[in-house]
């Protein structure tokens, strides 16, 4: 058996935070491979890029997540407790509760709620000078997703939850003040949503039956307990802050109609192209660079060994970028989705396999509409103009976004 190439120095931490998205498959590229050992926070940990590492990565027998998130991630982004810390059994049981709230006719519900806070907001937009379309889409989605979600938001807290959902995502992997802001925000927040669950099972609140409140607060476990209101809530913030997050990806579905300008006229005349173009940004706008597990028992793959214990690092964004899958992979080609064949491994912007058995996100539906939405809206329902700003996305920012967050100005309604 061969032993797996190794990368230069002693531990990778800081140079994977230089370069989050192109670490991996820059260094695999160099070692002419698909993985390679390293340290991450001095933790052995194999990095691997592509199709084939993402087939291995989602067979569960192989890997498993518990004790694979570094603690700074959990205290911040997930939580604990949650099921992204979950394994077997266990883990497709609550994998249920999430994929029972992903009907398409709910989705449509929280798309229906995204468009009305679009009409709510245009005219405050077309009155003022400039927006900040990423600040404005946060807010949006802040309030839409509580509603669907049934969790009642007084418009005095808009400001205050949409920050702090914000926090978990945006300063997940930062270092000094901004870590400790999120580790506030993160604590805030699990009490709110602790008590909201608390008041459900108490019968104070009563949100309908197919909302996430409702059905988290009701949930029962394998061993047929209710979930710890702890635990609740964390999962309940797990569906409220990634659809935040979806901000960041209509901020870059929006950055791609400026940089590509020839699509906003296609898009008009022909809808069938929408989802080719979402699924476009989704593929090459970077976001969530990769994810972590760790090896349940040793096994070999490829003729190198994974031994025990190991954590494994999945590269998303070279995958999703990765020239033995996808032509000219770096070029915005939109019309490479029309009628392409799904692939669980080579197109994984939120994750890989299966989304009932794996950890594959199941928000992938969310995501999908919300842009879309959001899309068509800027192409058919307003003109919009966007001043001289800088536009490039930072590469070493996560999630990486143009530096003042998409400014636009002179907004008009179409009639
Ligand atoms: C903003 C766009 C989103 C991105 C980039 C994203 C990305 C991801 C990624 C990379 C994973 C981990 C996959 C893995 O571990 O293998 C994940 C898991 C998850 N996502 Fe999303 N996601 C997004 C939106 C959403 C939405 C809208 C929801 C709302 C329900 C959601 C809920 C979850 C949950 C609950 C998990 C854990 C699944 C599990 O452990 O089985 N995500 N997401």
């Amino acid at each position: 058996m061969s032993s797996i190439p190794s990368a230069e120095g002693f531990d990778s931490t800081l140079t994977l935070l230089r370069n989050p998205y192109g670490f991996i498959s820059q260094t695999c590229r160099a070692l002419d491979t698909d993985l390679f050992e390293t340290r991450i926070l001095l933790q052995k940990t194999i990095c691997m890029t592509g199709s084939a590492a993402a087939e291995v990565f989602y067979s569960d027998d192989k890997l498993i997540r518990a004790g694979s998130m570094p603690g700074r991630i959990q205290k911040t982004l997930l939580g604990e407790g949650g099921i992204q810390g979950l394994d077997g059994a266990a883990h497709q049981h609550r994998k249920k509760m999430f994929m029972s709230l992903m009907g398409t006719e709910h989705i449509a519900a929280l798309q229906g709620m995204s468009l009305h806070m679009l009409d709510n907001y245009a005219p405050d937009w077309e009155a003022r000078n400039e927006v900040v379309f990423y600040d404005k889409v946060r807010e949006m989605l802040t309030r839409a997703v509580c509603a669907w979600c049934g969790v009642p938001l007084p418009e005095a807290e808009v400001a205050t939850r949409t920050a702090q959902l914000t926090a978990l995502f945006e300063d997940a992997g930062a270092i000094g003040p901004k870590h400790w802001a999120a580790r506030l925000a993160r604590h805030r927040l699990e009490k709110w949503a602790a008590g909201m669950i608390q008041q459900v099972r108490d019968g104070e609140l009563q949100p309908t039956q197919e909302s996430a409140l409702h059905v988290i607060a009701t949930w029962r476990d394998l061993d047929g307990a209710i979930l710890p209101p702890k635990v609740a809530a964390v999962e309940l913030l797990n569906v409220l802050r990634p659809t935040v997050a979806v901000s960041v990806f209509i901020v870059q579905t929006a950055h791609a109609l400026y940089r590509y300008p020839e699509w906003q006229e296609k898009l008009r005349n022909d809808e069938g192209l929408l989802e080719p173009f979402v699924q476009e940004v989704r593929r090459l706008y970077p976001f969530f660079p990769a994810v972590a597990a760790r090896v349940k028992s040793t096994f070999e793959w490829q003729g190198y060994r994974f031994p025990k214990g190991h954590r494994v690092l999945l590269d998303l964004y070279g995958t999703n970028t990765d020239r033995r899958s996808w032509d000219a992979p770096l070029e915005f080609r939109p019309e490479r989705f029309r009628g392409r064949a799904e692939n669980p491994y080579d197109f994984i912007p939120q994750g890989g396999g299966n989304h009932y058995t794996n950890h594959r996100c199941p928000g992938e539906w969310i995501a999908i509409s919300q842009m879309k939405a959001f899309c068509r809206y800027l192409v058919n329902d307003i003109d919009y103009d966007v001043p001289d700003q800088d536009l490039e996305l930072d590469p070493g920012e996560l999630p990486s976004l143009p530096q003042n967050r998409f400014i636009m100005r002179n907004v008009r309604r179409r009639q």
